[in-house]
């Protein structure tokens, strides 16, 4: 790929959605989003009140294999799901009270984020510093959802995150 290519890949990464009509849907588009994902990976997770956040995360969660139950972190910060299956733990975050990530540092995880998937929701504007790899998924909509997924970072580039994503966009 030629060096203005790869620049502009990152300035406009390319955004795959997916319809999302029921909490159903929701919850096993996660799944298959959680069977993507690997250590150090940092999911976003932006969307009005009610969008389906959680929902999506309790999905991810199965698709990695942790402990659950996944509910609304909301009063917490921030809580770790240890892998049931020997794959990497599960940090879910709410940044809505937070005042900014450097607060997550603080906040004495006993699991670092390189070996964990860390899932922030209400992030945007936040997160970003956390990791030069992301995705960010945005849940839309209240009578038709849906979801879209852009990608930064090295981690997203190169055919093979590229078809796992693309894979994603797909009906199942
Ligand atoms: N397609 C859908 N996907 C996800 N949730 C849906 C959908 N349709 C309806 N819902 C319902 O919307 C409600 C809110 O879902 P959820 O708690 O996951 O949202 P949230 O974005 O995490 O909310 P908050 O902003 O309070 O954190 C749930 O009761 C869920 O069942
Ligand atoms: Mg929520």
């Amino acid at each position: 790929m030629p060096p203005e290519a790869a620049g502009a890949d990152r300035s406009a990464p390319p955004a795959v959605r997916v319809g999302l009509p029921s909490p159903e849907d929701t919850r096993s588009w996660g799944e298959r989003l959680g069977r993507v994902l690997r250590a150090g990976d940092l999911v976003v997770l932006t969307g009005d009140l009610g969008a389906g956040k959680t929902t999506l995360t309790q999905g991810i969660a199965e698709g990695l294999g942790v402990r659950g139950p996944v509910t609304s972190p909301t009063f917490v910060i921030a809580r770790v799901h240890p892998s049931l299956v020997g794959g990497p733990a599960l940090v879910h975050v709410d940044a809505y009270r937070l005042g900014g990530l450097a607060e997550l540092d603080d906040l004495d995880l006993d699991t670092s984020l390189d070996d964990s998937v860390t899932i922030v929701e209400w992030g945007h504007g936040l997160a970003e510093g956390l990791s030069e790899d992301r995705l960010e998924v945005t849940l839309r909509g209240h009578d038709e959802r849906e979801a879209s997924v852009s990608a930064w970072g090295p981690r997203w580039e190169g055919d093979e995150a590229r078809a796992l994503l693309e894979g994603l966009a797909e009906v199942a």
